[in-house]
Order: C-alpha cells, then structure tokens, then sequence
C-alpha cells in the first residue's frame, strides 16, 4: 500500500499555528486557549453532528469536515460528546490527555477553554471524551439546568473570542460529536448549538427514525433553544455502483429539498482505514475520493454560512 500521508502542517501553510515558531517550552508555560475579547470577529457557528441511529458517520464527518475547515482557515474545535471517544481516537488524541475532556465542561468541574487539547493539525482543537461522560446522564438526573449544562459552558466561552494555541486567529466553528442516541447529551447538544447537521447513510432504513430526530429538533426548538436549525443533511457512504444508494439519495433529497448538500460523501476504504492510524482521512491520504468529497463539502458550508450571514 502506498503511503499517501500529508504533513498535517502542510494542509494550511498560512495557519498561525504552523508559522507561528512556538517552542515546545514557550507553549507549555502558557495557557493553550486565551480570550480576544476585544475582538470584531463573528462569534463561533456551533454545529451539532446527530442522528440517533448507529453508525451513519458522524464521528467521521466530525473528524473530517473539522479537518477540511482548518485546511481552507477556518479555525475549529470539534468537541466529543459521546463516551465512545471515537472523534478523540480518530484525532490522535492519546488516553492520556484525556484528563480533562467534555465530563469537566459538562459539570462544570473545569471550564471550557481547560478542557481543549491541540491536534496534529493546525487551527483544529478538540475537546475530548472520557470514560466517565457514560455516567454524566445519571449523574445530572436531578442537577439543576440539567439540559442547559453544556450551553452554559459553551456560551462563556464563545462569547470571549476564543484563540488557541499560538494563533492568531479565533475559533469560527464548534462541531459536536454526538452519541447515538436522543438522550441528555444530545439534548444539551441541541440546546448548546446554532445549528444541526444530520449525516445518513445511504441505505435502506436510512430514512426510519428521521422522523423522531426531527420531532426532537422542534421539541428542543420550542422549549430550549429558539435558535436550533437544521444546517443540513449530508448523505455519506454513498456506493455509486449500488441501485439503493440513488434511490436512497433521490428519497431523501425529495423528503428535505434543497437542505440536503449537493455534496455526497462516497464510501471509500481510505475513509474507514484512517481512524485506526490517529489520522483524519485528509492527513491520511489527501488525494482519496472521500477526502476530496470532504473538502467540497466544507467550501459548501462555508458558501451557505456567508449567504446566510449576508442575508
Ligand atoms: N465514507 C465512508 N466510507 C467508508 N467507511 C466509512 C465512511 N464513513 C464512515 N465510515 C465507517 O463507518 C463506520 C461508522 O462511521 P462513524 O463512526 O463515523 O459513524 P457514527 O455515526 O459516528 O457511529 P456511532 O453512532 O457509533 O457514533 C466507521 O467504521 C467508519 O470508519
Ligand atoms: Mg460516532
């Protein structure tokens, strides 16, 4: 197998963080994450990756939309919210620094900007998961602003203008990772984000329990967060030689218009061998079919967000 593996610094020569000549020293006595508040910049565009079907490519979408956004200059935080810890794992970021991770947020035990460690990528951040994010729900049951936790810790944080590391730029999106399934941790997700962005497998049931995540989305729209919207639907594993995959398409676009992105993220084994090396797709093989589908879709985001903006 050929190595097609990029120089993670490579994908963004112009990132402070690549050009920034921080020493190993220098960044260990400083705090990673420090607050512009002065600053003119937009506030961060908060995007939650749901669907409580196992399994569809959130995580993946996560990873590698957060990676194709630092790649074009944005700069991105993906926070794992699911005790799976895959986004982590498919980050690079080793157990052990893990030791401040979403929990800490969530329960307010640290604040955001303490829980953020630095990837391999430059202007991409995350916020990691650990084990104990699997009893955060139990733990929360009678807490006060149970559904509320995350966007109380979010939205100190966002509001400051955000940089991290030795950049010089703030953070423009938050993408979340979300387990699968419409508990707690999703629903301060939903209460904590601008916007959600449902990833569907091209498959037969593709289209079963959208309903319910859709019910979910109004119900949190009418109750928890006025501002919830749907960013929009990526279709992913899409199989060009399989019948059901453009069916499954054309369904899904006759079902959501024009919500759904013009982007359609191939299946592709460079895609799902990737996490197992710590490496997002587009570090592990740049040229791949899926890394590029990645790319358009990240340029296609960014185009929606700046009509939106304008509007
Ligand atoms: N475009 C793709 N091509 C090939 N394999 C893919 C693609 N996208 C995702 N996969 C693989 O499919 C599996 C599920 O993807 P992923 O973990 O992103 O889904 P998920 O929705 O986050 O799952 P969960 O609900 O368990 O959190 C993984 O093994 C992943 O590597
Ligand atoms: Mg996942």
């Amino acid at each position: 197998m050929s190595d097609q593996s990029q120089d993670p610094k490579k994908l963004n020569q112009n990132n402070g963080l690549a050009s920034s000549g921080q020493t190993e020293n220098e960044a260990e006595s400083k705090p990673y994450v420090r607050f512009d508040s002065g600053q003119t910049a937009a506030k961060p565009r908060i995007i939650v990756m749901a669907n409580q079907k196992g399994g569809v490519g959130k995580t993946t979408t996560a990873i590698n939309l957060g990676t194709a956004l630092a790649a074009v200059g944005e700069r991105v935080l993906v926070l794992d919210l699911d005790p799976q810890g895959n986004a982590s794992t498919g980050l690079g970021i080793d157990h052990s620094q893990r030791s401040r991770s979403s929990y800490h947020a969530l329960t307010g035990d640290f604040p955001v900007a303490e829980c953020i460690v630095p990837t391999a990528i430059p202007g991409l951040h995350v916020v990691p998961s650990s084990f104990d994010l699997s009893g955060a729900e139990l733990e929360l049951v009678d807490a006060p602003r149970r559904s509320f936790r995350l966007k109380d810790a979010l939205s100190d944080f966002v509001n400051q203008g955000p940089v991290c590391g030795g950049d010089a730029k703030p953070i423009s999106y938050v993408l979340i990772d979300c387990p699968p399934s419409l508990n707690l941790l999703t629903l301060n997700a939903m209460t904590a984000a601008d916007a959600v962005l449902v990833p569907l497998q091209c498959e037969f049931f593709a289209l079963e329990g959208l309903s319910q995540l859709m019910r979910t989305v109004n119900l949190v729209k009418s109750s928890l967060n006025r501002r919830l919207e749907i960013q929009g639907v990526v279709l992913t594993m899409y199989d060009a030689r399989n019948n059901l995959s453009s069916q499954v398409a054309q369904d899904v676009r006759d079902h959501f218009g024009d919500k759904v992105y013009r982007t359609v993220i191939p299946r592709n084994v460079r895609v799902s061998e990737a996490p197992s090396h710590g490496k997002p797709a587009l570090v592990y093989d740049y040229r791949c079919a899926g890394s590029q589908a990645y790319i358009k879709l990240a340029s296609e985001i960014i185009r929606r967000e700046n009509a939106l903006r304008a509007a």
